[in-house]
């Protein structure tokens, strides 16, 4: 039988950013190499978007691989990059079939040159789709992404294009890679670590945090549609007063 869905009436999420953790420590317990951990995680997203389309969200962000997941054995980081091109490969023609709109957020120069032609065809074949917009964080480090945003304001002040006195909070968020991705409303981390390791560090100040034991390959929809029902139990109030 299909258990009964948990959400309530309350809005839901309009964005929703996930960390997905603890793919190694699920192959671990189970006695496997990492990697499959990391192959069963990706079906997990496969879930996701799915659930995630049919629920109405309109963006959905997954941190695929942080900047500092470089840092990983050689081994890991191929095998990572390995299931990253073959999910691009595979996934395009489902995604595309879904009306999901799909892009990257990252220093993709650091990818290897086949993957980085693989995005831009999956961005550009979907551009035109309304569906889910699906953000992937790939090599991305979000104090990364603020320094970078600094400096490209500092040489718009530099060449004369751009007044100090005109920067603020706006002009900054415009000028980061997710400058046209409302923030998120919900940030989902799994696998008990409770903390953001990176990750949209700009965008989350008023993020709803909801933290899960559950293993990222574990995570399917009826915890993702808990995650979404803890969100709706969320009383918002960006520093002012309740209703
Ligand atoms: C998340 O799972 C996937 C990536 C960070 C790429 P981990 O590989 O971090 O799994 P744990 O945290 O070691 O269990
Ligand atoms: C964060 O997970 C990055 C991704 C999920 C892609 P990590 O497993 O790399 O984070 P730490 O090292 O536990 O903070
Ligand atoms: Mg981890």
């Amino acid at each position: 039988m299909k258990p009964q869905s948990q959400l309530g009436d309350a809005p839901l999420p309009v964005h929703v950013a996930i960390i997905m953790d603890g793919n190694g420590r699920w192959a671990s317990a189970r006695g496997l190499p990492r990697t499959e951990g990391h192959r069963r995680g990706a079906e997990s997203v496969r879930t996701v978007i799915k659930a995630a389309s049919r629920l109405g969200v309109r963006y959905l962000t997954l941190f695929g691989f942080s900047s500092e997941n470089w840092k990983r054995p050689s081994g890991e980081v191929m095998d990572l990059m390995g299931l990253l091109r073959l999910y691009l490969r595979k996934e395009l023609a489902e995604l595309h079939k879904q009306g999901v709109r799909f892009r990257v957020i990252g220093d993709r120069s650091r990818l290897s040159v086949d993957i980085q032609d693989l995005i831009i065809v999956a961005e550009q074949r979907t551009r035109a789709n309304v569906g889910l917009n699906l953000v992937l964080a790939l090599s991305y480090g979000g104090r990364a992404e603020i320094v970078n945003s600094a400096r490209n304001m500092a040489e718009r002040v530099k060449s004369g294009e751009l007044d100090p006195e005109n920067i603020d909070e706006d002009l900054f968020a415009k000028s980061l890679e997710t400058a046209d991705i409302p923030d998120p409303d919900l940030l989902i981390r799994t696998s008990g670590e409770q903390r953001l390791s990176n990750f949209l560090l700009w965008q989350t100040a008023y993020t709803e945090l909801v933290f899960t034991d559950t293993l990222w390959p574990d995570f399917r929809t009826e915890e993702f549609e808990l995650a979404l029902s803890q969100y709706q139990s969320r009383d918002r109030r960006y520093g002012s007063v309740g209703v």
